[in-house]
């Protein structure tokens, strides 16, 4: 039964974000509540020789300043830092030695009575060092033979590179036309608009309730335990409310770990909130250096492909995702070979980023398909036609479903592909130059075990809980629309429950997992409420479903009713008043194993039209058509908003986001969204979504898939080929800026 899946509904949570009743972590107060503020590091190599902090301690209102000399106890094995998410490798512990890994680290930290006393006094801490030589520049040190290190092939990691086939090598010498490309993604960062923050409540028996902004409650609540050797039952993280993380909320970060450290030293409540510019100092879409080859045969079919991707990393820890493999998914080449490796540099460890891999990797494939298309004079659209895979290339398996074709063409008519012509530079709108470029999309559909818990009252209410997020993606509404659906009741009689790590158990939301798990986790507990209320309604005198199995009732309109005879029902007040029981509770753990038959993901195709001012170089994105095929759509309205914001994104990755690093101090110059570019109002224009139908029940029972990565990915690549068009340049360095086409 589905009224409301499917349906544009309005955020249920919508009325408290407007109105300002949603909390967010730096919102909650405790009683006696001091706030602390960090102090960093101004060098990004080397050791603290002496720090000094009595001028700061001496300010009116400071109760405290921590260093790595004198706070509490940390666990001292790196182990008990590795949150569920962590990368291979030391993770970054703060405060915890002399040691300098990279420029703005935390060093000290400041807690006093008012947030500005903290400030202020943290302004106050003098440090000297022992200063190491840092790098901090990928190109440099890619030049340098001994600082890559090649990314290995293990079994157990899905994040290496997948195996090579064929003869790529060999092929390519042998192809009717090639093209050879390098392409650079710059570094990148999140910037959310909710900054990172923790407000620790310290209560009694040194028990802690942590109100931070995460992605995964119950990983940081592991996390805490773990660094401060505390009893897990002894630490609760809440977080109703995330105000952005995209990505860079999946691993507990710095401030949690402070602010609690605060906590006990002081033994009372403690509020910490990073400024934006300190937010640079977390993770960051690590810069991608690309080299891809492309060969086609002579019926203009491609039959090689090689993908080299370098990736930075930090010293201490190796982050990397599987970069090169996505032309597999996309294109039939029987010849193909990737390699991956890494940049040590001295900054903190890169993280994961909207789509982590695929915004970057795909930027340079489509590109490089675009070349090739130029090359071989034809369409663009065409080439991926002709290269188009019906199987996944690195299993040899088919798709549970691939509806790339309908987004293809159903992207190219609401466009209007058709009317381009192909040579740059001859369409004109006035003053400006007009160009035309498409690009191709994927991503994975995953789903990930969770637990999720219905209560149902017998006045019809049911309150849904799981320890999962919601990320600003919609996750509140989509979970009351299954529930309701499922239960058969109004959507008004749904309470939803999340952000609490009491709650049932919920990985980190991420990797557009949440949506397919944690709805297929609703409708698995829900057919255990249904199984239960039955045998209460087979209870009842005269019932008419004494004879019915689970599968033959559906909850609806707040009855359970026959699926053969819609007569034939009991009410749910009814089942209940008759057991003697005013409430039922069912906790169930949905994990769906894929058998391995076939591959699971999700497609787009992007038309995008440009305008460039001819004199100036100044490029607006006038036009962009997404046409996305995700499986079931749950909501066509908060579906709808996760692709425009991706495509948003797509055209800062394209023209204007890039983080700038002094590489003489090793330290970020544009720290900041006055000078670290993203889209405004301004820069957004026309964008127009499409999800065509891609009925799938092999991905999972409800046939979803996810959607909140597949919207960047391919967009900056669509808006890079239609600056080639339009102007005749084509440039492979991120962002596009006007002085990169004036060269
Ligand atoms: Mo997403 S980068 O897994 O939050």
């Amino acid at each position: 039964m589905t009224t409301y899946i499917g349906t544009a509904t309005s955020r249920i949570d919508g009325h408290a974000k407007v109105t300002g009743t949603a909390k967010y972590a730096a919102e909650f107060d405790a009683p006696h509540l001091a706030h602390a503020c960090v102090v960093g590091s101004t060098i990004a190599k080397g050791h603290i020789a002496h720090i000094d902090t009595s001028q700061a301690r001496s300010v009116p209102g400071v109760l405290d300043v921590l260093t790595h000399q004198n706070r509490p106890r940390m666990a001292s094995d790196d182990s008990a830092y590795k949150d569920d998410v962590a990368p291979e490798g030391a993770p970054f512990r703060p405060l915890y030695n002399d040691r300098i890994l990279f420029s703005d680290q935390p060093i000290a930290l400041v807690v006093a009575e008012e947030p500005e006393i903290a400030r202020f006094a943290a302004s106050l801490v003098r440090v000297d060092y022992r200063v190491d030589q840092h790098v901090t520049d990928v190109h440099r040190q890619r030049h340098s033979a001994f600082a890559l290190e090649p990314v290995k092939r293990l079994d157990d990691n899905p994040f290496a590179p997948p195996p090579s086939r064929g003869q790529p090598e060999h092929s390519l010498a042998a192809a009717h036309a090639r093209h050879r490309g390098e392409y650079y993604v710059p570094i990148e960062h999140h910037n959310p608009m909710e900054l990172y923050a923790s407000t620790v409540v310290f209560e009694d028996e040194g028990r802690l309730t942590i109100y931070d902004k995460t992605q995964g409650v119950q990983n940081v609540q592991r996390y805490v335990a773990s660094v401060f050797q505390l009893d897990p039952s002894h630490v609760r993280v809440v977080s109703p409310f995330v105000g952005g993380a995209f990505g860079s909320g999946l691993r507990p970060q710095y401030q949690v770990v402070l602010a609690v450290l605060a906590a006990l030293a002081l033994k009372r409540s403690v509020r910490l909130v990073l400024t934006r510019q300190q937010m640079y100092g977390l993770g960051y879409r690590p810069a991608m250096l690309q080299e891809i080859e492309l060969g086609v045969n002579a019926h203009g079919a491609l039959e090689a492909i090689t993908h080299e991707a370098t990736t930075v990393t930090s010293q201490h820890e190796n982050y990397y995702r599987q970069e090169t493999g996505w032309s597999g998914l996309l294109y039939r080449s029987d010849h193909a070979r990737y390699t991956h490796k890494l940049a040590r540099l001295d900054l903190a460890t890169s993280c994961d980023m909207r789509a982590p891999s695929a915004a970057t990797a795909v930027y340079a494939l489509e590109c490089a398909m675009d070349e090739l298309a130029v090359a071989m004079k034809l369409d663009p659209l065409e080439l991926r036609l002709r290269c188009y895979s019906e199987r996944d290339q690195h299993n040899d398996r088919p798709y549970s479903s691939k509806g790339l074709r309908d987004c293809y063409r159903r992207g190219a008519e609401a466009f209007g592909w058709s009317r381009r012509t192909a040579e740059p530079r001859s369409m004109r709108d006035g003053t400006e130059l007009v160009g035309w470029g498409m690009a191709t999309g994927v991503w994975e559909a995953l789903q990930v075990p969770i637990a999720v818990r219905i209560a149902l009252t017998a006045n019809g209410h049911a309150e849904v809980s799981c320890a999962t997020s919601d990320i600003g993606t919609g996750t509140y509404t989509i979970m009351a629309q299954v529930a309701a659906d499922m239960l058969g009741l109004p959507l008004d009689n749904i309470t939803i429950r999340i952000g609490d790590s009491t709650l049932p158990q919920s990985p980190v939301e991420g990797g557009s997992w949440i949506a397919a798990s944690v709805s297929n986790g609703i409708a698995t507990t829900a057919r255990a409420i249904r199984a239960e209320l039955l045998q209460l309604a087979k209870a009842v005198p005269g019932s008419a479903l004494r004879d019915l199995a689970p599968e033959d009732v559906v909850l609806l309109d707040g009855q359970l009713v026959s699926k053969h005879d819609a007569a034939n029902a009991v009410s749910i007040a009814d089942a209940m008043r008759h057991g003697e029981v005013d409430r039922i509770e069912q906790e169930k753990t949905a994990s769906f194993h894929h058998t391995g038959s076939h591959s699971h993901n999700t497609h787009s195709a992007i038309y995008a039209e440009v305008k460039v001012d001819e004199q100036l170089g100044i490029i607006r994105v006038s036009r962009v058509v997404s046409a996305v095929a995700g499986g079931r759509i749950l909501n066509t309205k908060t579906a709808r908003s996760q692709i425009m914001g991706g495509v948003v994104w797509g055209i800062g990755m394209a023209l204007h986001e890039e983080t700038l690093i002094d590489h003489t101090f090793g330290r970020i110059m544009n720290a900041d969204i006055a000078e670290y570019h993203v889209p405004v109002n301004a820069d957004v224009h026309d964008i127009e979504v499409i999800f065509v139908d891609e009925p799938d029940d092999t991905v999972n029972p409800l046939g979803i898939k996810g959607l909140g990565e597949i919207g960047i990915v391919g967009v900056a690549a669509a808006i890079a080929n239609a600056v080639y068009h339009a102007t005749g340049k084509r440039v492979r360095d991120l962002p596009i800026t006007l002085d990169k086409l004036q060269r």
